[in-house]
């Protein structure tokens, strides 16, 4: 744990997603699928989807200026802006130099990262150690931004239905009082790259007529095997960091849980001994977001009053890489 001199607080959150809303029934007029398939399989009923003009960059500018409100700071407050998102707008410049001009914030360091689903809590752990370390920043804008829709391939039913699009960020501040990101466990997996991955598009394989026609720029899954192994490694993380920190399950007042199945997340219940009550969920609305899906959860569940001033949270998540990882919060605000 950290001294309260370097600790780290979420000082603002804030998230948004597309108006257009693809409910289980369209999909099924799309693809050979129905509501009960999907619906007993992933607990998903609708998902958003970008319309023409939104991008990662238009959607993560418009959940950091929501988060750079809630903080209560102006945009020229913030010295670091990272985003995670495997749909940047194009390969380069990154999505956070996208951003930072959009929000005309004039100071700043801005990269990107790629994690996967994983990627918001990667930021985290990110954040809090470039603000920690050489008290050079003073407000990092963490983002997680996806257009999953533009790398799904729209007539395979086995993945199309599982994801959605949106945006969230958070503002991560040093705080010399209070300590609020307590510790994380981060983990990859390289030799499972195979099981969730989009073959086409990096240097490796160019766009070429081929490619296009082969399908290699769409995201490609292995549906059960991802499955499986989501649920062994969101476990571990979650006990690991629940040991080092000398806490047992039932002091955490809520989950929120990377929101990609249902039966994936009341696995992980069972396993942890945490009841479904005390897991946060949206992911009937929105489906799988991936670096999205934690930011815009855990706004939701400030925004409707789930959080409580002193609440220890609990966020874990897995993704392509394979990554995973756990995060401890205290709520501060
Ligand atoms: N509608 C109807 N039938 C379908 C659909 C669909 N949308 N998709 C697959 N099926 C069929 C299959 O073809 C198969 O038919 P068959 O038995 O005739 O061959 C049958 O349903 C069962 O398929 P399974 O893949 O075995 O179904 P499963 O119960 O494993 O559920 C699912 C599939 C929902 C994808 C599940 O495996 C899962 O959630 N895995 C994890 C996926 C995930 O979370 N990915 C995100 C990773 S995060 C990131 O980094 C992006």
């Amino acid at each position: 744990m950290s001294s309260p001199t370097s600790s780290v607080i979420i000082k603002g959150i804030g998230s948004f997603t597309p108006e257009k809303i693809l409910t289980n029934d369209e999909l099924s007029k799309m693809v050979d699928t129905s509501d009960e398939w999907i619906t007993t399989r992933t607990g998903i009923k609708e998902r958003r989807i970008a319309g023409k003009g939104e991008t990662a960059a238009t959607m993560g500018a418009i959940a950091s200026e929501r988060a750079i409100k809630d903080a209560g700071l102006e945009v020229d407050d913030i010295d670091l802006v990272i985003v995670a998102t495997i749909t940047p707008d194009m390969p380069f410049p990154s999505t956070a130099c996208l951003i930072q001009t959009k929000l005309g914030i004039s100071n700043a360091v801005c990269f990107d990262i790629e994690a996967a689903c994983s990627g918001f809590l990667y930021l985290l752990e990110l954040g809090t150690s470039l603000l920690r370390g050489g008290k050079k920043y003073r407000n990092a804008l963490l983002i997680g931004s996806e257009k999953i829709s533009s790398i799904l391939d729209w007539e395979d039913r086995t993945t199309c239905v599982l994801f959605g699009d949106g945006a969230g960020a958070a503002v991560v501040s040093l705080s010399e009082s209070e300590e609020g990101l307590i510790d994380f466990k981060l983990g990859a997996d390289g030799n499972k790259s195979d099981v969730l991955y989009m073959p086409g598009g990096g240097c490796s394989l160019p766009a070429t007529l081929d490619s296009i026609e082969d399908g290699k720029h769409f995201l490609k899954m292995r549906g059960r095997e991802v499955f499986k192994l989501a649920v062994k490694v969101m476990e571990q993380s979650a006990v690991e960091i629940l040991e080092q920190n000398d806490l047992s399950p039932d002091q955490i007042q809520c989950v929120i849980p990377h929101q990609a199945n249902l039966r994936i997340i009341e696995s992980i219940s069972s396993r942890l001994r945490i009841p479904m009550e005390r897991f946060f969920l949206n992911l009937e609305k929105y489906g799988n977001t991936s670096a999205a899906s934690i930011p815009i959860a855990l706004d939701e569940a400030y925004q409707s009053g789930r959080l409580k001033r002193g609440d220890l949270i609990l966020m874990v998540a897995f993704g392509a890489g394979l990554t995973w990882g756990a995060t401890l919060l205290k709520w501060t605000k």
